[in-house]
């Protein structure tokens, strides 16, 4: 798998797989004023897309597909990206439920890891993610993540306020790579 910016002829695969995997997004994404099928409609992309592409030109997000063998299986946003004396981040990733199992989030997870603490020098990255989200909580804690404490009512997900986990990682906890450490795990290969 690898990672790669985002772009406009993205739209086609984008909504054909963000509108035949909605019961699989669904419950871990924010709530919307407009519906799962109109955000995801292929109409959609232009605007998603620039707005994205937008915050990138302004050094405040890193938005990034996931590719398995040239096909797009999902999406990495490294976002929030502040520099200066907090050198801070947030990343979030969905991988479309064709793709899932087969370490495709982990392998991604490590990348986006390894290029914000690399080339881009930042010192902290959080996320946030449900408490129920097993399989997500099961990618992070494999990079290295540690629980830094729950979030009452923290977003508005699923047309709920729902309580979410703080999880984060210094670049301190790094031993080399996050790619290289899952490596030497036995966890993933280079190609
Ligand atoms: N209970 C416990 N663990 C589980 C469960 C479960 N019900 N289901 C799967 N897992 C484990 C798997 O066994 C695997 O761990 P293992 O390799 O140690 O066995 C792990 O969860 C999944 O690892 P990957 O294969 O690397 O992840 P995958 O490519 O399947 O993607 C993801 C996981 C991103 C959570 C995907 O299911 C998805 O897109 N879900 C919907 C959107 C979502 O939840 N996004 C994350 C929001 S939180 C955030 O962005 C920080």
């Amino acid at each position: 798998m690898s990672l790669r910016p985002i772009r406009l002829r993205d739209g086609a695969q984008w909504s054909r797989l963000r509108l035949s995997d909605r019961a699989h997004l669904e419950p871990w994404e924010p709530s919307a004023e407009v519906s799962w099928e109109v955000r995801h409609a292929l109409s959609s992309w232009p605007a998603v897309c620039s707005g994205l592409r937008g915050e990138a030109r302004k050094g405040r997000m890193l938005p990034y597909v996931i590719e398995l063998d040239g096909q797009f299986a999902g999406q990495i946003t490294i976002g929030n990206v502040t520099h200066g004396a907090l050198r801070s981040a947030w990343i979030g990733y969905w991988v479309a439920k064709e793709f899932t199992g087969a370490g495709v989030a982990t392998a991604a997870l490590a990348l986006g890891l390894d290029h914000a603490f690399g080339p881009v020098m930042l010192h902290r990255v959080e996320a946030t993610v449900r408490p129920e989200n097993a399989p997500s909580r099961a990618v992070l804690a494999r990079a290295g993540f540690r629980e830094e404490g729950l979030l009452r009512r923290y977003l508005d997900v699923d047309g709920a306020w729902r309580d979410h986990l703080l999880v984060a990682i210094t670049v301190e906890e790094v031993q080399g790579s996050v790619a290289a450490q899952l490596v030497r795990n036995g966890r993933a290969s280079w190609t």
